[in-house]
Formats: structure tokens, C-alpha cells, sequence
């Protein structure tokens, strides 16, 4: 409902409208409809009310609710049915138990916070109230399992454009990673539930860390992590970030539905890799190796040239990379 009254308030942008009128094209009483309007006052909307005119909508607030980013969104179907929550556990876990239930390709979750943000190899991924992106994607791709990693690539290139795209330069650190002089600002987290040959679904849970300031972020990350606000001094629009993300997201997993390459993706992993033509350290079962990043092939797999001269393709998930002097 509160939506709805949004949405009404929006489309009188500049004049009033009355408690009467909201009540009778909403089907609610006026004082629900009061009600209403001080909860959403509440959640940060400026709205006048003036007796005998009614109410007038100033500013919106700093939500990732669907009403405050539908204007801006291209797409079909990813993004279209959104679960926003003001705190919840994790995107992730909600999303998975949300695909478990049967829910639709393309809807995604979105938390205004998280208490229990999961990063990859079960480490925590700190998600403070209003200050990030943190969500999830459910798919149901028509993909080998063994292709799931697909969607990693997809998600990095949309994320790394949609940045690009507003003005803050960054690189993405193969596989998972987006970084800003060095320092990651945002991780993907792709998980997948499958049988031998088959996706039942794919759950792509992205954490851009937007408008954190230095103090916000893991005192023990300090030196490996930092934030869009930080990198380029301004307070960063996360509502036409995550629709440009969305938009993005969907223009480059289409193309894997339609024709099962990757190559929009790839070509952005690969103009923006943050290692190709690095020295890197590849850590696999404890074990590290020296290796030079030379390319990134179709399939999105890093092809890496030992001292010896021989080469590697490396799959995501099986290993994690480090520049040769530290995280990049
Ligand atoms: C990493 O370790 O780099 C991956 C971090 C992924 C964090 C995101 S935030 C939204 C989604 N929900 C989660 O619980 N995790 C992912």
C-alpha cells in the first residue's frame, strides 16, 4: 500500500493531493491512508500536508524500493519483482529460499541492510543500513552447472559498466571482485542449486560498498577495502546505480539465453581486468604458484603463463588470485 501511495504522490509531483482522493482510488480509509503517510515520512520521504489541500510530495527518500527505481529501469524481466527489506540476514539466503519456493527468474532481493552479509569462503561481508548495494538475483538459466560461473563474468561486467558509466574508473579482479586503486569496493557471490546436468536455479548476490565512509568499513580491511564515496568524493546515487546495474545485467545475460556466449561480458572483464599483463600469485589448496595473467578466453577462464613458459587456463572458484605485492 505504501507503495501504491508513492506511486500516487509521484505522479502529482508539484501540486497536493487530497486524503480523499487517495482513499477512494486506493480503496482505504483516510486514516490508513494518514497512517500511511507518517510511516513513509518516517522512512525518510519529505511529504507536505496541508489541511483542506492534502498531500504534496518534496523529496523522496534514499530507498532501493522498486517505486524509486522503476523510472529508470530498461529491462523485462530482471528487477521487475523486487523483495525489499529494511534489515534482514543476507540477499543470498533469502533469495535461495525464495528460488526453493519456486520464484520467478529475474526477481531479485534487495536489503537496505544486512546482519549477516555472506562473503565467499564463508567470511563475513559487513552491510550497513543505507550505505551500500547488497542484493540478489534468482535465475533459471537453461546452462550446464558447469557454466554457472557465466554468471559471475555477467554480473562483474554489469557491475564494473554501471560504475563506468558514472564516472568512477575501476577494474574488476578476476573472477569476483571490483576494485578501486587497489582496493576492492565490491564482491560477487554466486551460488547454485543443480543436479549432475542440470540448473534447477542461480542465485547472483552482489555488495558494492557505495556510501561508506573510511570509519565504516572493517577496521581489518582498511588497506584491501574502500567505497565508491571514498574513491571519488561524492556521495554516489545508489538508486540509478543498482537500475544501471540491473539494466546492464540483463542486456549481457540475455545474451547467453539467446546465443550461449558471453562475449558483451567478457570484453568488459577483459578491457578492465585489474591483472592481465600482472604479475600474480595464484594460492590453490594452500599452495602458491608465480604466474603472469595473459588473457581471459571465451568461457571467461584466465589464461596464465608460468616462469617455465607454460599455460593455464584457471576456473573460478577453485582458486584465488593476488597481485604479486599484495591484494591486486
Ligand atoms: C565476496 O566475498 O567478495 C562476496 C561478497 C558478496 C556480498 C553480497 S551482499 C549481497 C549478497 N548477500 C550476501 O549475503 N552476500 C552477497
Amino acid at each position: 500500500m505504501k507503495g501504491k501511495i508513492i506511486r500516487l504522490l509521484k505522479e502529482n509531483k508539484n501540486s497536493f493531493i487530497s486524503g480523499q482522493n487517495i482513499s477512494d482510488k486506493l480503496r482505504v480509509s483516510r486514516t490508513a491512508v494518514w497512517k500511511y503517510i507518517n510511516q513513509l515520512k518516517e522512512e525518510g520521504y519529505e511529504i507536505e500536508s496541508v489541511s483542506r489541500k492534502g498531500y504534496r510530495l518534496l523529496n523522496s527518500a534514499d530507498l532501493l524500493t522498486y517505486e524509486e527505481i522503476e523510472d529508470k529501469l530498461k529491462t523485462n524481466t530482471i528487477g521487475r519483482n523486487i523483495y525489499h527489506f529494511d534489515s534482514l540476514d543476507s540477499t543470498n539466503i533469502k533469495a535461495k529460499e525464495l528460488a526453493n519456493k519456486g520464484e520467478n527468474e529475474g526477481t531479485i532481493i534487495i536489503g537496505e541492510e544486512q546482519t549477516k552479509g555472506k562473503g565467499r569462503l564463508g567470511r563475513y561481508w559487513t552491510s550497513p543500513k543505507g550505505k551500500g548495494v547488497w542484493l540478489s538475483i534468482i535465475l533459471r538459466p537453461n546452462i550446464e552447472p558447469t557454466k554457472a560461473s557465466y554468471i559471475t563474468q555477467i554480473g562483474a561486467a554489469a557491475v564494473s559498466k554501471a560504475i563506468s558509466d558514472m564516472g568512477i574508473k575501476n577494474y574488476i579482479k578476476w573472477p569476483n571482485d571490483i576494485v578501486i586503486n587497489n582496493k576492492k569496493v565490491c564482491g560477487i557471490l554466486t551460488e547454485m542449486s543443480g543436479e549432475i546436468n542440470k540448473v534447477n536455479y542461480i542465485v547472483i548476490g552482489i555488495g558494492i560498498n557505495v556510501n561508506l565512509n573510511k570509519e565504516e568499513l572493517p577496521r581489518e580491511l582498511k588497506n584491501k577495502a574502500t567505497s565508491l564515496k571514498i574513491e571519488s568524493g561524492n556521495l554516489v546515487n545508489r538508486k540509478k546505480l543498482v537500475a544501471n546495474i540491473l539494466n546492464n545485467f540483463e542486456d549481457f545475460y540475455h545474451e547467453l539465453i539467446q546465443y550461449n556466449t558471453i562475449t558483451k561480458s567478457i570484453e568488459i572483464c577483459k578491457s578492465s581486468s585489474a591483472l592481465i599483463n600482472k604479475e600474480i600469485k595464484i594460492i590453490r589448496r594452500n599452495k602458491t604458484k608465480k604466474a603472469k595473467a595473459i588473457n581471459l578466453d571465451k568461457d571467461g577462464h584466465l589464461i596464465v603463463e608460468y616462469p617455465d613458459g607454460t599455460k593455464e587456463g584457471l576456473i573460478s572458484g577453485e582458486i584465488s588470485v593476488r597481485g604479486e605485492n599484495g591484494y591486486v
